[in-house]
């Protein structure tokens, strides 16, 4: 029966020789951020006067797809909203494909970001194009369907940034998917050259700081990289003194669980929401603020 369906295939357009690849390979290249404090913990390394010397990349490389875990509350959303925002603000298009609360509540949110930013958003607001598959039921549980309406709208608005709050969504009820769900949506990002920012919602409140527990886990050894936020409730005079907090005190926590495509610290470091919701990162644990400067 069949037999062509069983013989194996030579797929050439799968080779490549090293120059072959090399001519198709992005410079490395830092995008700001927006988030005060991160562009500078990713680096590359770069010949100065006949010497290696590790520089600093000035934001997240370009072209990667990075995923931001963490449990609820941790400012995921925040983060990627700020992000979005501000690429806006320069001017670039920026694709917010929303999975848990519908367009019309995230662009508020946005237009709050601006506000506490400082920036106009009226200005800039159509550079950032929503896709509501919270409201949308087929896009959020037909993969092929999500896609080919992202491709549309990169193709339609020239969209060179995505956002996926949060891609968790993406395979509730069924998580064995995850793996296979993340890696085609990487694979799409890749094609299309998007420097993205995947949410996924982390599950366990054990290893806080780690990317593992469900969600975080299958997304992780896919994606080029991974930010990993936390937060802690002081509870013992011990947790007090290494964080410098009060009993009570919530701590914010912020870690990049590697990066495959530079250099990066790998420090903890502490995390501020504002009080207008700005995520900045602050120094890292063991430093004082001093030695930062
Ligand atoms: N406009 C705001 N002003 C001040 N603080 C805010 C504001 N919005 C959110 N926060 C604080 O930031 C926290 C994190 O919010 P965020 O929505 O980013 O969490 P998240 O990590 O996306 O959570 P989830 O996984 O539930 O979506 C909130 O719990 C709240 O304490
Ligand atoms: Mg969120």
């Amino acid at each position: 029966m069949d037999q062509h369906f069983n013989e194996p295939r030579v797929v050439k357009e799968a080779i490549f020789t090293g120059s072959q690849a090399i001519a198709k390979a992005p410079e490395l290249q830092g995008i700001p951020t927006g988030i005060e404090g991160l562009d500078e913990l990713f680096f590359t390394v770069r010949e100065v006067e006949g010497k290696l010397q590790q520089v600093p990349l000035g934001g997240i490389p370009k072209y990667a797809v990075c995923n931001i875990t963490g449990v609820s509350d941790t400012g995921k959303s925040l983060m990627v909203e700020q992000f979005a925002v501000y690429q806006a603000s320069r001017g670039k298009k920026v694709a917010f494909i929303t999975v848990e609360s519908p367009a019309n509540f995230v662009a508020a949110s946005l237009k709050y970001r601006a506000l506490a930013m400082g920036l106009d958003f009226q200005e800039f607001e159509d550079n950032i194009i929503l896709i509501d598959a919270a409201s949308h039921g087929s896009l959020r549980e037909n993969l092929p369907d999500l896609l080919s309406t992202l491709a549309y709208a990169i193709k339609e608005y020239k969209i060179d940034f995505t956002i996926v709050d949060s891609v968790t969504g993406l395979f509730e009820n069924k998580e064995m998917m995850a793996r296979a769900i993340v890696r085609r949506l990487f694979n799409f990002m890749k094609k299309w050259y998007q420097t993205a920012l995947f949410v996924s919602q982390k599950r366990s409140g054990h290893e806080e700081l780690s990317a593992e527990a469900a969600g975080g886990y299958a997304v992780g050894h896919i994606v080029d990289g991974t930010m990993v936020l936390a937060k802690e409730l002081i509870t013992s005079q011990y947790a007090a003194r290494i964080y410098g907090a009060r009993i009570g005190e919530i701590v914010r926590l912020f870690r990049i669980d590697g990066c495959r495509m530079s250099g990066h610290d790998t420090r903890t470091h502490f995390m501020e929401i504002t009080p207008t919701g700005l995520v900045r990162i602050g120094p890292a644990l063991g430093t004082s603020k001093k030695e930062e400067q």
